[in-house]
């Protein structure tokens, strides 16, 4: 991380003592082949699906009644998005919901994980509800169940309403209630059709990459709101599934979290990597599941969270949930970086690793640290991997590779980890591909391509890609498909 802030000297050097005594780490060995499965056949009952989000796919912005969010306002300066672009028409899926429910349907998948848009529920955030907003997800919802496909919606994928934001965001207290308030209009109005709900959407990456970093929405670049922004969504998460359950029986409620095993860089500089490794691992891991799964935070975070949490907020935040959704896409690597007052900084991968068009390491074992750890430190619990996926190189010109081996081979090889966990006993019982279609990816704009099926910018036409018609034979079969296939 490049950022200014976070954690500073005074709470890393008793740090430096302990790793001294200790001789855990945050490694594991890196680089190995994945290991296969004895079974390739993924059980009865396994689901299969595809996940986006509404600011990435939906466009509309100003459509019946929309409020705008604080990426609305981070986009529209276009040197925060890399190829200029904005999401103003994004996949176009406001009006073109019925194609990408054909295609989900197509390739035979039982799930779709959507997010619903806060500022089209609820324009200012808060207060009176948008039913012609509510009536697109009814649209869309009605559409899936037709085609027997199970809606599971994020509440919250970093599209905070920009009114809520004016009011202190993610910093202030109160967003953690309006997520609550928020999340019950929600089972209320569409909790008669809708049954799966996600309430976050890796809070660690609107933490850091929105408030400490400034590369997302909405683009504060201050240390200081690590402690506060962490609290609130964890806060905000518990009492947003105590407003669900109370809202409406018979809900499966669950949260998803982006989980990265953070490794020390290699190398004779080694050991005074281990530290800052473990540091990043509180700060984009621990934050999220101590909280939930403990009702702790984790002792390297204390100092900055304490200031904000009040008597009881650790019983909010501790929640039985239905299932934990886990994105992966690959671990980080961490070198001391002394210029930073984290003293956390962004390492290289090892040399010769294969690498990602972001530039981070293909690594599927990766994914299986994750459920490891949650298995055997978390009590195991009931885990959808709710993203995973690969992009083409990243350009803001050349077509999308519709002959796409290398997303084929991504996906394969993090199934097969997958596979291995469930043979280790993680209790995985989904597996959702980040994307459907090439959307507009963030601070990215256009230029990353994850979709499993193209699409034209022009005409907003969809063709599939290889790895759409290998999805669908997985879907059919159960039955993963070895490298030559
Ligand atoms: C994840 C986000 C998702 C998408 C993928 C590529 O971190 O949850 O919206 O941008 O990365």
């Amino acid at each position: 991380m490049e950022h200014k802030g976070g954690l500073t000297r005074r709470a890393l050097a008793p740090l430096m003592a302990g790793a001294a005594l200790s001789t855990a780490t945050a490694c594991s060995p890196t680089g190995s082949p994945t290991v296969q499965p004895k079974s390739r056949r993924f059980p009865p009952g396994f689901t299969w699906g595809v996940a986006t989000s509404a600011f990435q796919i939906e466009g509309a912005l100003d459509a019946d009644g929309r409020g705008p969010s604080i990426w609305d306002v981070f986009s529209r300066n276009p040197s925060h998005i890399v190829d200029r672009s904005d999401a103003s028409v994004a996949t176009d899926s406001y009006r073109r919901y019925a194609d990408d429910v054909e295609l989900i349907a197509g390739a035979g998948l039982g799930a779709y994980r959507f997010s619903i848009s806060w500022p089209r529920v609820l324009p200012d955030g808060a207060g009176a509800v948008n039913e012609m907003g509510l009536d697109y997800y009814r649209r869309l919802i009605d559409a899936l169940l037709a085609k027997g496909i199970e809606p599971y919606a994020t509440l919250f994928h970093w599209d905070l309403p920009q009114a809520l934001f004016e009011k202190g965001g993610w910093a202030s207290r109160d967003t953690a209630k309006w997520l609550a308030d928020y999340g019950a209009v929600v089972a209320e109005k569409l909790g008669d059709r809708l049954k799966n709900f996600i309430i976050l959407n890796e809070a660690a990456v609107h933490t850091i990459a929105g408030h400490v970093m400034g590369i997302h929405a909405p683009g504060l670049k201050d240390g200081k709101l690590l402690g506060p922004v962490t609290h609130h969504q964890n806060l905000g998460q518990g009492l947003a599934i105590r407003a669900l359950r109370a809202a409406r029986s018979g809900l499966r409620i669950g949260t998803t979290l982006a989980l990265m095993p953070s490794r020390p860089v290699g190398g004779p500089l080694r050991f005074w990597n281990l530290l800052p490794a473990e540091a990043f691992d509180a700060v984009w891991n621990g934050a999220y599941l101590d909280p939930l799964l403990r009702g702790t935070y984790p002792w390297i975070l204390q100092s900055y969270v304490e200031p904000h949490v009040k008597g009881g907020d650790m019983t909010v935040t501790r929640q039985a949930v239905d299932f934990l959704g886990v994105n992966y896409y690959s671990p980080a690597y961490i070198k001391l970086d002394r210029s930073n007052p984290s003293y956390i900084g962004r390492g290289d991968p090892p040399k010769g690793v294969e690498i990602d068009a972001f530039g981070r390491e293909i690594d599927p074992s990766g994914l299986g640290e994750m459920l490891a750890r949650l298995r055997n430190h978390y009590g195991n619990p009931k885990v959808l991997i709710t993203e995973n996926g690969a992009s083409d190189p990243l350009s803001a010109t050349a077509p999308a590779i519709l002959s796409d081996r290398f997303r084929i081979d991504y996906l394969r090889r993090h199934l097969e980890t997958v596979k291995v966990a469930m043979e280790h006993g993680s209790r995985v019982g989904g597996y959702f591909v980040w994307t459907l279609v090439d959307n507009w990816e963030w601070d990215q704009g256009f230029t990353a391509k994850f979709g499993l099926c193209a699409m034209n910018r022009a005409s907003g036409a969809r063709t599939p890609k290889a790895s759409y018609e290998w999805l669908t034979m997985l879907a059919k079969t159960m039955l993963l498909p070895t490298a030559e296939i």
